[in-house]
């Protein structure tokens, strides 16, 4: 129900912020401000405010900002009115009564809901007696322990037409309810309404306060039709604005500031199982708006987790597509890539809980699912279908509806389109290996990654033609296939030798820096061994010195790094504060890719022994690459007013 804003005012009024945000940030004043770290984002250092006097509370690291309402949907997952029930209660302010007309819908459904509740409880009854053994067999051969069974309340519906109907009604239910709570089918030809779920093993489906709203109820034979048989749509159940698991998953959300999307029942209750609580499965059709909005109620940035088959990867795309327009600063959706053919419950039978957990941090982010569809949509070997993927990459873009996170997304797939005609053009007849390879355009984007991230069998990247393979070893440009980075090296470099100042401010940054590619390492050493003997050298006199030392192929190389406007900083007449600023930004960006390359060793790592120090070192690196994207995103939005 809405209310008015003078009871919103009211509420504010009496609750200052600091009490309320008070509860879970440890905040300390200082003059008319309090500050702490910010409960958005893990930080050392306080960036995090609050305002009793304007009644907000304001967060520098993230942008993040609201009042006492949005401060406990962002943090506890409620919703706009639960946030009002709350902090009414709490500042003793009395919310209105609502309208009678509301007042006796809400009577009805709590009608329904005794319906579906006793319903829920006849089915567990029966999956404990006699009749349940089958099903309980079932489970059992399915992984499913009774104490998991008994957590998400799964029940047992006897292959009878009025069994259920019978008990509802000795419990003193009318027909009408049990039909209308889609318990039981009827219609104008059916002369007796009868049990909608039989010889079904069942599962209820509840809404964000753990109540009862509908079933599904899953066959218990292999060709079972349909497989799964949910309750209809009824006033309880709107099977688009649910999801199964969201009361549990929203209180686990808060504890791991993330919620995974999985597809199906059994996948939730698996991963329940495995000891990852924060999961939820839209019921059997795509992920809608409403969905969505309740996702992003729990965590700023959802991990969508979908079959590894055709399907799944079909769904994850249209997920990202959903969520597109609405994306903003912090709000986002990761990707989950489960291996070819399995579903989350069939990984964690098959390979176990720390499996299926490396699977889930080794996410990718919605640009990447996005970029990878479009770079793979058609091949690139013309002009004109280099100029067609420029232009479906900007309309990407432009589809967001946030100003600043579309001109980060534009430009971030520019140099990523950038990037790859530029490899194209290091080694020529290779494209092969970029996944565009002339002919058919592979959709499957998910395997061919799969194949170079997990150290499994190598992805089609990996395999290269002789022909190609000499190409690449006489320019000795690229230790491995489609190195990324080595573009960003080799700029890196030449913004350093053209302009040489930038060393006496960052020689310590550049020293530490992992480069890949071992000629451009050999002359960022060279370089910063020339400047430790001389401080303020000039351009000429670096050029020249690298030459004599040997060094021609590095540097020709970086003649040939140039490819694109952006990348002009870096030429020997762009101004100063366009180079210091253009460098700091691939520097964010290498460390960054140092990162995932961390980041990706680390997923190996604990793929191989699995151990508590694996799994410390892989949170560690992601805790680490949140905070290096948080200043690349700072970076660039600095870039953007200095502009
Ligand atoms: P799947 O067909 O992927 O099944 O359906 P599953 O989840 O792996 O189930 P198991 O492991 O075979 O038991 C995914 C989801 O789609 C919906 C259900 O919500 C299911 O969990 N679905 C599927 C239906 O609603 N009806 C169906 O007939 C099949
Ligand atoms: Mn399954």
């Amino acid at each position: 129900m809405r209310y008015p804003d003078s009871l919103l005012d009211d509420i504010r009024a009496r609750l200052p912020v600091s009490q309320v945000v008070g509860r879970r940030v440890k905040l300390q004043r200082k003059g008319r401000e309090f500050v702490g770290l910010s409960p958005f984002k893990s930080e050392r250092t306080p960036s995090f405010t609050v305002n009793d006097q304007k009644g907000f509370y304001h967060c520098f690291a993230t942008g993040e900002h609201g009042n006492i309402f949005t401060f406990l949907m962002k943090t506890e997952g409620v919703s706009f009115p639960e946030a009002i029930e709350r902090l009414a209660a709490e500042a003793g302010v009395v919310l209105p009564k609502p309208t009678p007309e509301a007042a006796a819908q809400e009577d009805a459904k709590d009608k329904l809901l005794k319906v579906t509740e006793e319903a829920a409880r006849f089915f567990e009854a029966m999956l404990a007696g006699p009749r349940g053994r089958e099903t309980r067999e079932y489970l059992v051969k399915r992984g499913v322990t009774l104490e998991l069974a008994k957590r998400f309340r799964m029940g047992f519906a006897p292959d009878s037409r009025t069994a259920l109907k019978e008990h509802l009604t000795a419990r003193g239910f009318p027909v009408s309810a049990m039909i209308e709570t889609g318990m039981l089918i009827a219609g104008d030809d059916i002369p007796s309404p009868y049990d909608r779920f039989r010889g079904r093993l069942i599962i209820p489906i509840t809404d964000l306060r753990g109540k009862v709203i509908a079933f599904g109820g899953r066959g218990l034979s292999p060709d079972a039709k349909p497989k799964y048989l949910n309750s209809p749509e009824t006033p309880l159940f709107h099977k688009g604005s649910v999801l199964f698991n969201a009361a549990d998953a929203r209180k686990a959300a808060h504890d791991t500031g993330d919620v995974i999307v999985v597809e199906g029942y059994m996948d939730v209750i698996a991963l329940v199982g495995g000891g990852i609580e924060n999961a939820v499965a839209p019921l059997g059709t795509a992920l809608t708006e409403n969905q969505l909005a309740m996702l992003w109620r729990m965590s700023p940035e959802p991990t969508i987790c979908l079959d590894g088959d055709a399907a799944g990867q079909k769904a994850a795309l249209r997920a990202a597509d959903l969520a597109l327009p609405q994306i903003q600063p912090g709000r986002s959706l990761r990707f989950a890539m489960l291996p070819d053919g399995l579903d989350p419950d069939d990984m964690m039978r098959q390979q176990g809980a720390g499996a299926v957990r490396s699977v889930l941090a080794a996410t990718l982010p919605l640009i990447e699912i996005l970029w990878r569809r479009e770079r793979e949509a058609e091949p690139l070997d013309t002009p004109e279908r280099r100029a067609g993927l420029d232009r479906r990459l900007a309309d990407l873009a432009k589809r967001i509806a946030d100003h600043a996170v579309a001109g980060e997304y534009a430009r971030d797939l520019r140099q990523r389109a950038r990037e790859m005609v530029w490899q194209q053009r290091q080694a020529p007849g290779t494209r092969a290996r970029l996944g565009v390879s002339g002919a058919k355009a592979s959709p499957d984007w998910r395997v061919r990654e799969l194949g170079t991230q997990r150290g499994g069998k190598p992805g089609p990247q990996k395999v290269l033609k002789p022909a190609a393979r000499d190409e690449l070893i006489r320019h000795s440009v690229t230790r491995k296939a489609g190195e990324p980075g080595l573009h960003r090296e080799a700029i890196i470099l030449r913004a350093l030798i053209n302009h040489p100042f930038l060393l006496d401010e960052l020689a310590e940054e550049i020293a530490a820096l992992a480069f890949a590619n071992p000629m451009l390492s050999a002359l960022r050493d060279a370089l910063l061994a020339l400047h430790a003997e001389k401080n303020a050298l000039d351009r000429t006199e670096v050029t020249t010195h690298l030459t004599r030392s040997g060094h021609t192929d590095a540097l020709g190389l970086l003649a040939r790094a140039i490819t694109h406007k952006s990348d002009r900083f870096a030429e020997a007449d762009a101004p100063q504060h366009g180079v210091r600023m253009g460098l700091r930004d691939a520097l964010a960006e290498q460390h960054k890719a140092e990162l995932l390359e961390a980041l990706k060793a680390a997923e190996r790592q604990l793929m191989t022994d699995g151990s508590e120090a694996a799994w410390a070192q892989l949170l560690d690196i992601q805790m680490r690459l949140r905070v290096t994207n948080a200043r690349v995103d700072q970076s660039s939005q600095t870039a953007g007013s200095d502009a």
